[in-house]
């Protein structure tokens, strides 16, 4: 798969595990940074992976940022994402399920690099269901500025 990945400093040491895992399963993976592990801001890094998804350049996307949460926040402002924070699989596997989640949201700073693997996997080998999730999913893009989906 094509995926995009970003972290700012307190998540730039899980990014560096997160890709060295999915190029190891094969995946084409991007870095939109950092590239060093000085203090950054992570809307900048949100965005540049967040904009890759919008626009298709990437299937899917993600994170790290200490929490995962300032991530989500900032990659939820970009229509057709929908970013999740996750710290439990089966959180992980149901985003993509229920939410058709396309970009994982995660925290260097609560997840071991074991767990926060685990989840990429889940993540990663799960389809949207559709059905009346669609629904569900088409209302969340109904209130984007523009309405429209990645
Ligand atoms: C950086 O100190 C930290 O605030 C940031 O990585 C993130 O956790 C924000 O949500």
């Amino acid at each position: 798969m094509r995926l995009a990945i970003g972290a700012d400093h307190a998540g730039f040491a899980l990014k560096a595990q997160i890709i060295a895992h999915l190029r190891g399963l094969g995946h084409d993976v991007t870095d939109h940074g950092t590239l060093v592990a000085e203090r950054c801001d992570y809307p900048d890094l949100a965005v540049a992976v967040a904009q890759a998804v919008a626009s298709r350049e990437a299937e899917l996307g993600f994170l790290c940022c200490g929490t995962g949460q300032g991530m989500a926040m900032t990659a939820n402002r970009v229509p057709g994402v929908r970013a999740a924070v996750c710290s439990d699989t089966f959180s992980a596997r149901a985003t993509r399920q229920h939410n058709d989640a396309n970009v994982l949201c995660l925290g260097e700073r609560v997840l071991g690099v074991g767990l926060a693997v685990e989840l990429v996997d889940a993540f990663l080998s799960a389809s949207f269901e559709g059905g009346r999730h669609a629904e569900r999913v088409q209302k969340i893009t109904a209130l984007e500025p523009l309405g429209r989906s990645a």
